[in-house]
């Protein structure tokens, strides 16, 4: 079942700022680029680095444990060592707070 979830409020999360959040079953790293909202799953598909805690160049995160590197847009890899694309989430702005798409 797919299912909206609220993280926080829009004005929390500016341009430029990124946040890890526990949702359910998931970390879930939100980024905010120029104003639009970008989710993925905190965790590298190659050996479980910390997502968040990368480097963001452009839309571009790179994994600061082995520095593979996935788009937030849509969690393809670009670089490797990671094969597999990391977790992608959908994410909306509703009354002013940013949302997440869980559909597990
Ligand atoms: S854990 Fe991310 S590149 Fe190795």
């Amino acid at each position: 079942m797919a299912e909206w979830v609220s993280l926080i409020e829009t004005e929390a999360l500016g341009p430029g700022d990124r946040e890890v959040f526990d949702v359910g079953e998931h970390y879930v790293a939100v980024f905010n680029v120029d104003g639009t909202y970008y989710a993925v799953e905190d965790i590298c598909t190659h050996d479980g680095g910390p997502l968040a805690d990368g480097t963001l160049d452009g839309y571009a995160i790179e994994c600061p444990r082995h520095g593979a590197r996935f788009d937030i847009r849509d969690g393809r890899v670009l670089a490797p060592p990671a094969v597999r694309p990391v977790r992608h989430f959908d994410t909306r702005v509703q009354d002013g707070q940013v949302q997440l798409l869980i559909e597990d």
